[in-house]
């Protein structure tokens, strides 16, 4: 039953109500809605409205209906009520009667929704952080268990300079860390609580609004009723912090899905994150990496969707911020599920080392070492740079790697290279002098991938005090 009946007369059209009512999907927000009750209930005690056998009796068959919802034995979709706050409350009357009609006192749905939501968001992204942090171990497990291993590093997709494959890595920790810092700044602006701001003004009932916001987890009440009820940004702070999370997962699924690629050859995928062709036998596709790259798409869109939507809307709230649920829900969906196809990705990931280490070879990637190694001797980097062109000139007419080149040849380019330029080129040589803070020299990245399995530790550890905190 519709909870605004008294002014109507009519009823509403079977058009309207598909698109007006929100349970088809806010039902996902159930606990959340309950977990609010059973705290507004409280605050209905502190004001006097409800006597402590009341508020008891509400509170029993809220966490009745709790546990029904956690135990999944409700079929949301089945009901015809309008969202899921009518929901809760048509359930508790008729459970209860009369009690159950009181729990609105003092209470809109506005300043119910926005709490239901800031905390489904928290909760989800708290999910995410969980999901990120095993990603992170992946490729810290996946940098372990190639630590030798060599690839050609890339800028303009040219061969640039060789790299570490755990320096490859270790760059996608540094975004997750980044994606799980983003998650932890979201969670605390998000952290107020809008319960007690009524449907615009505020509340008449002295229901306590420093003990609400503590019952449910808060760092304290918003401030200010008119922006409690009408601001969405925490949820476009979580579309963001997904966006921005998938366009993490898409760069580094176009880096494997060119590894993999027949031109390339530098890896293999497992079985489980491949699919076939049903025409073509021989094909192995990167079906999971592509799709970790395919549905950035969609997340960036729910993004750009409510930035429009909220555009331009007078305070406080509009129904147009109905629309604020179904792009987040699924955003936080897609990614957590590309979070969990990359585990299986990385996990499954195993390099054709020999590849590797033959393209890091071609490409004239050391001529940049040819360059360095003139300027220990002297030479000013420009010129250096110029000689060390005109080497590469003639290595490419005589089909020769630069470190092939007769000394001969060399020292015809420039009086000062003698032969123990050839101590500069060899590959490892080229990977290992890269090694100041943060470049790929074994030592470095052996030393951060001590360091980011600390720090592995210390995140996983303040997830679980975090996650205690919650319950
Ligand atoms: N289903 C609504 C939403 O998601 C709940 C708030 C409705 N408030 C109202 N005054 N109609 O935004």
């Amino acid at each position: 039953m519709a909870l605004w009946g008294g002014r109507f007369s009519g009823d509403a059209s079977a058009m309207f109500k598909q698109v007006n009512d929100s349970l088809p999907f806010d039902y996902v927000m159930a606990s959340e809605d309950i977990l609010g009750s059973i705290a507004w209930s409280k605050g209905l005690l502190r004001a006097d409205v409800l006597t402590e056998q009341e508020q008891a009796t509400l509170e029993q068959a809220l966490k009745n209906l709790l546990a029904q919802v956690q135990a999944g034995e409700i079929d949301f979709l089945q009901s015809t009520e309008e969202d899921i706050h009518s929901f809760v409350e048509s359930h508790l009357t008729d459970a209860l009667g009369d009690l159950g009609r009181k729990l609105h006192t003092g209470r809109s749905r506005n300043d119910q929704v926005a709490t239901d939501f800031r905390l489904w968001c928290k909760e989800h992204l708290i999910g995410l952080k969980q999901d990120l942090l095993r990603m992170l171990e992946s490729l810290l497990k996946c940098a372990s268990r190639h630590d030798k291993a060599i690839l050609p590093g890339y800028t303009h997709l040219q061969r640039a300079q060789p790299v570490l494959f755990g320096h490859w890595c270790l760059a996608y920790v540094e975004m997750l860390k980044r994606d799980i810092s983003r998650i932890d700044d979201c969670i605390k602006r998000l952290n107020q609580c809008p319960l007690g701001c009524g449907a615009l003004a505020g509340t008449t009932f002295p229901v306590g609004r420093d003990e609400l916001a503590a019952d449910l987890g808060f760092d304290g009440p918003c401030l200010n009723s008119l922006d409690a009820v009408s601001d969405r940004d925490f949820v476009l702070e979580l579309l963001f912090t997904a966006s921005t999370g998938m366009m993490h997962l898409s760069r580094m699924a176009e880096d494997l899905i060119f590894y993999n690629s027949g031109e390339a050859g530098f890896l293999h995928l497992s079985d489980a994150v491949t699919s076939g062709s049903s025409l073509m036998p021989q094909k192995k596709n990167p079906d999971a990496l592509e799709l970790m790259r395919g549905k950035c798409g969609r997340v960036f869109g729910h993004l750009q969707a409510l930035l429009v939507t909220m555009k331009g809307l007078p305070l406080a709230y509009n129904k147009d911020m109905q629309e604020d649920k179904e792009g987040a829900i699924d955003a936080v969906n897609q990614y957590h599920i590309c979070l969990c196809i990359g585990v299986e990705v990385l996990d499954g990931l195993s390099l054709n080392l020999e590849a590797c280490r033959k393209a890091a070879q071609q490409g004239y990637a050391n001529a940049t070492e040819l360059a360095d190694y003139l300027v220990s001797k002297g030479v000013p980097f420009r010129t250096a740079h110029d000689i060390s062109g005109q080497a590469v000139v003639t290595a490419i007419e005589q089909g020769l790697p630069l470190e092939g080149l007769p000394i001969s040849t060399l020292q015809s380019l420039h009086q000062s290279i003698d032969k123990d330029v050839f101590d500069w080129l060899p590959l490892e040589v080229v990977v290992n002098k890269r090694n100041q803070l943060g470049g790929t020299g074994h030592e470095m990245v052996t030393r951060a991938l001590y360091l980011e399995h600390e720090n592995l530790d210390k995140l996983k550890a303040a997830l679980s005090h975090n996650m205690d905190d919650e319950r």
